[in-house]
């Protein structure tokens, strides 16, 4: 067996595999295979896809001595210690653009759920509490002309702008690099992080997790937070020190937040449960079919051309 899988992956993987002549294992249960087993697996594996709740560290990589290629089946590949991997000239690689469109509408579900309070007033009719139309129920916030912050302005980031920009919304964003790009498109403008966090009504979380953006959002940023914003987190859950997001809930420093990722998946904190005006999600940011497809091919594709001595397509560094 050439390639261990962590998981049951899109029809479209194992069909190119056999195509290739490539031999494969995978683990079988629809969930984190246990890392004992991981570890006895892997042996002699030539490649390895990986999903996001598995830790590529150390020793998974020591485990590998024949590995040429650790293909991560997402687009943050925070779970892999890529200097260790880089160091025993491991090829790490990841699943961009294949899932940009898909996240990026997952991202602007949240926003219009979160800025007409769509779980709030589906939740008031199932539990048989609508008592008929109000001209104050559920007031939320239009979005035309509401200043839109993008917090890293990349794939997705820029893919969300495009759309807020569709909804008349100003686009400012905070990113290391100028996006002209994006600039042209949306007449989006650059800002201090100071602005971005100020200023923007709604403000959307598109920073990439590693070390310097562990818990970014601190109690001091999320305190600079407009009164009455709607946070958006489509990203990694460690970007967000939620303790001290839920001190901003308690003090109603916040209209909404909308959530598709959490510190501890999937162990949720239960005071983040209690808020009405706290929407969660489940991590589907990549959740549709053409989105998951697109990242099985690409990943195994990735596997295939290491396998053949050819260049990697997404390699992460
Ligand atoms: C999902 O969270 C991904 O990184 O692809
Ligand atoms: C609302 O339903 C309206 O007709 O204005």
């Amino acid at each position: 067996m050439k390639v261990f899988i962590t998981r049951e992956l899109p029809e479209i993987a194992f069909r190119l595999l056999k195509e290739n002549k490539i031999s494969f294992g995978y683990y079988k249960k629809d969930q984190p295979i246990p890392r004992k087993l991981l570890l006895e697996k892997i042996k002699n594996c030539e490649a390895l896809i990986s999903l996001l709740t598995e830790k590529i560290d150390k020793k998974v990589i020591d485990q590998m001595p024949g590995c040429k290629i650790i293909a991560n089946y997402a687009v943050g590949y925070n779970n892999i210690d890529i200097n260790y991997a880089k160091k025993k000239n491991i090829i790490v690689t990841n699943t961009p653009d294949v899932l940009t469109e898909s996240t990026a509408d997952l991202t602007m579900a949240l926003v219009l759920a979160c800025a007409r309070r769509l779980s709030e007033g589906e939740k008031l009719l199932k539990t048989k509490k609508f008592k008929g139309w109000k001209p104050k129920l559920l007031l939320g916030m239009e979005l035309k002309n509401k200043t839109f912050g993008i917090l890293g302005a990349g794939r997705i980031g820029s893919a969300v702008a495009r759309r807020a920009k569709s909804f008349g919304t100003n686009i400012i964003y905070v990113d290391s690099n100028r996006n002209q790009k994006l600039e042209k498109e949306t007449a989006a403008k650059k800002v201090s992080l100071n602005n971005l966090l100020e200023n923007s009504d709604i403000l959307s979380v598109h920073l990439p997790l590693n070390s310097q953006t562990h818990h970014y959002l601190n109690h001091n940023r999320l305190n600079q937070l407009k009164r009455n914003s709607i946070l958006i987190n489509t990203t990694r859950g460690e970007i967000i020190d939620e303790k001290a997001l839920i001190r901003l809930l308690e003090n109603n420093r916040i209209m909404a937040v909308g959530l598709d990722v959490f510190e501890n998946e999937p162990n949720i904190n239960s005071e983040l449960l209690k808020f009405q005006n706290v929407l969660v999600l489940p991590h589907l940011g990549s959740a549709t079919k053409e989105a998951r497809d697109g990242m099985a091919e690409l990943a195994v594709k990735n596997v295939i051309n290491v396998l053949k001595n050819k260049p990697a397509l997404t390699p992460v560094f």
